[in-house]
């Protein structure tokens, strides 16, 4: 990988591609990504007021140098329709806790306490491969009162409709098991379709992660 702190946005773009690169597929794996993503609720924490700078880079806020805290987490994947044509031109969304465990949104108690460096939100418009990637960090848990086991909030709009709300899950979490809304999905095959494997980049100094998440969308043709 390339050293963080070169130009950020040559950083982004090259590793988006280098990345994306990774995700190439059998056909054994293929049939199986072809079950629809299950849906999630989004929650009371989309931001109500999005952050100035919404790019896929999560871990610098605009031109700040300092970087976010929390472990380096690469996440790519593809938007896919059902018979496993890429979508491009999705825009997928993502939106997660800061390393300590708090969103940003004006009825989170502790925003004050927020990691400032932490972009909390970004978005990426799908290339013509389906390809989107974001460079953020990997989710922690957070609640006292309602737990949540670690997750990333995903969305996928299109032409300005919304194809899929969800939430991505960590593979081998020990916590994942007392989440209500994790234990709420359906079927094991449904619960591995969001619960995604974090995997530990050889040589990153940096103990960067790399994690794929191809996203099925169920709609209709004439829906996308
Ligand atoms: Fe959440």
């Amino acid at each position: 990988m390339k050293s963080f702190y070169i130009n950020r946005r040559s950083f982004v773009a090259t590793s988006a591609l280098s990345m994306v690169g990774c995700t190439a597929m059998g056909k054994t794996e293929l049939a199986e990504r072809l079950t629809v993503t299950p849906s999630g609720t989004e929650g009371p924490f989309y931001p109500d007021k999005l952050p100035l700078d919404t790019d896929n880079d999560l871990l610098i806020v605009n031109h700040k140098i300092t970087p976010a805290v929390g472990q380096i987490t690469h996440l790519s994947g593809r938007v896919l329709t059902v018979n496993g044509s890429p979508l491009s031109n999705a825009v997928v969304e993502i939106w997660q806790v800061d390393n300590t465990g708090i969103y940003l949104h004006s009825k989170e108690p502790k925003v004050e306490q927020k990691d400032s460096n932490f972009q909390s939100y970004g978005r990426f418009l799908t290339n013509n491969k389906g390809e989107y990637y974001f460079r953020t960090i990997k989710p922690v848990p957070y609640g006292t009162r309602i737990f949540r086991t670690p997750h990333i909030h995903v969305k996928v709009n299109r032409k300005g409709k919304n194809l899929l709300t969800t939430q991505m899950y960590v593979k081998g979490e020990k916590l994942n098991h007392k989440d209500r809304l994790y234990n709420k999905i359906k079927s094991q095959k449904q619960k591995d379709n969001v619960t995604r494997a974090y995997r530990a980049i050889p040589g990153s100094k940096l103990n960067e992660l790399a994690v794929n998440f191809d996203i099925v969308i169920g709609h209709t043709p004439q829906d996308i």
